[in-house]
């Protein structure tokens, strides 16, 4: 059974690096045999997190949702864009209320995640990549793949046909994704 893959970008702006990059793993993921979707951060609509909102009123139903949603993958990629060296409000808080949630499944432990990040910048949102590994995995206990990719001088990156340009680059992503996809592989064949 080829196993689930879920890619999706900390940012959900028109035109968005980390989306281009999100959506460039999935013709990857494709031919590596996998079943591949990307979502959506803008169809989870959440608060800024607040005790009070929880408590007040539970965890909302959007975290449930996203809960779920990533809970049921095999393995995950996600691209984080770089704010001021670190990982965008979108993505934290997406990632905090998803992590109060509880679902059939937990989205942290459950599926193995690898980690993607894009800027204009030379950098290729290399910082942000970094916190995102200590919050997935030293936060909530995630596997995360050691391998990563970082696109620098991310708005000439992309071709035409949504794919990266540099062969180079091509390579290191198409190397990540096939680990995530082995791994993601034996997690289905030992859920099954
Ligand atoms: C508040 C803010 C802080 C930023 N800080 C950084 C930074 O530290 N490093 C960097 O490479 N780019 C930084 N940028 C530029 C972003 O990388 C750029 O806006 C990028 O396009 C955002 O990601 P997206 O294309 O996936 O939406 C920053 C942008 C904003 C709005």
């Amino acid at each position: 059974m080829a196993p689930k893959i879920l890619t999706f970008a900390g940012s959900t702006r028109h035109g968005a690096f980390s989306g281009q990059l999100a959506a460039a793993a999935l013709h990857e993921l494709a031919e590596l045999g996998a079943e591949a979707e990307l979502l959506s951060l803008a169809d989870y609509d959440l608060p800024i997190y607040n005790g009070d909102l929880e408590t007040e009123a539970g965890v909302p139903e959007a975290a449930v949702a996203l809960n779920a949603r990533l809970g049921a993958a095999d393995g995950i990629f996600v691209v984080t864009p770089e704010y001021n060296a670190g990982v965008p409000p979108l993505l934290k808080n997406a990632i905090d209320w998803a992590s109060r949630a509880r679902g059939p499944r937990d989205p942290f432990k459950g599926p193995v995640w690898a980690i993607g990040a894009s800027s204009p910048g030379a950098m290729g949102g290399y910082r942000a990549a970094m916190m995102l590994r200590q919050v997935l995995a030293l936060g909530l206990g995630a596997l995360v793949l050691g391998g990563q990719v970082s696109i620098g001088g991310a708005g000439q990156a992309f071709g035409e046909d949504g794919r990266l340009k540099d062969e180079r680059l091509a390579r290191l992503l198409r190397g990540v994704l096939a680990d995530l996809v082995a791994e993601a592989g034996r997690r289905a064949a030992a859920r099954a």
